[in-house]
């Protein structure tokens, strides 16, 4: 397993439409058991293959408390999601440090093929149902922030650019690219 990189906002790739995985291979295999050690390295409770730049339908999600009970969804679709909706504050991995309130449905039942590539259907409220909600909008090329007033996405995204910035000149001085 390796860890991989995760993309930062406002990195244009994030809002590349990822494509259907078409086999669960070996392949799909590696790339889960990276994405699982990136998220639990990161301290997340979701990733999309988006955020490390790999531009198929796929996401990890973890949301136990003892962070024991990864969940794959690969090739997922909302099949049905409730009318009554929720106001939760969001964060994610490719938007360190930012926390706002998204509006989303409080449940919703997803179809995906697990890690094996068989079929299953998750029955989703609370937590979860927020984070499937949240990853499978990054395969759609989505990031949270999207959601909010432009106003506070354009604060956001200066903020971001200039921490990068300055992540990238410590990196020359110390001599890693
Ligand atoms: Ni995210």
């Amino acid at each position: 397993m390796a860890k991989r990189t995760i993309l930062s906002y406002p990195d244009p790739r994030l809002h590349t439409v990822a494509k259907p995985v078409q086999g669960v291979d070996a392949r799909i295999k590696t790339l889960v058991a990276d994405m699982l050690e990136t998220m639990y390295d990161a301290a997340g409770i979701g990733l999309a293959a988006t955020q490390v730049d790999v531009h198929e339908r796929l996401v990890v999600i973890d949301t136990s408390e003892e962070r024991n009970a990864p969940l794959v969804l690969i090739n997922p679709e909302i099949v049905w999601a409730s009318d009554e909706k929720v106001l939760n504050e969001e964060g994610c991995l490719s938007v360190p440090g930012i926390y706002d309130g998204v509006e989303r449905s409080t449940s919703v039942r997803v179809t995906a093929l697990d890690a094996d590539g068989n079929p299953q259907t998750i029955e989703a409220e609370g937590l979860l149902a927020v984070c499937i909600q949240h990853e499978l909008d990054h395969l759609l090329g989505k990031v949270f922030v999207e959601y909010l007033s432009p106003l506070k996405r354009n604060r956001i995204k200066s903020k971001l650019l200039k921490q990068q910035r300055e992540d990238q000149k410590i990196d020359s001085r110390e001599g890693r690219r």
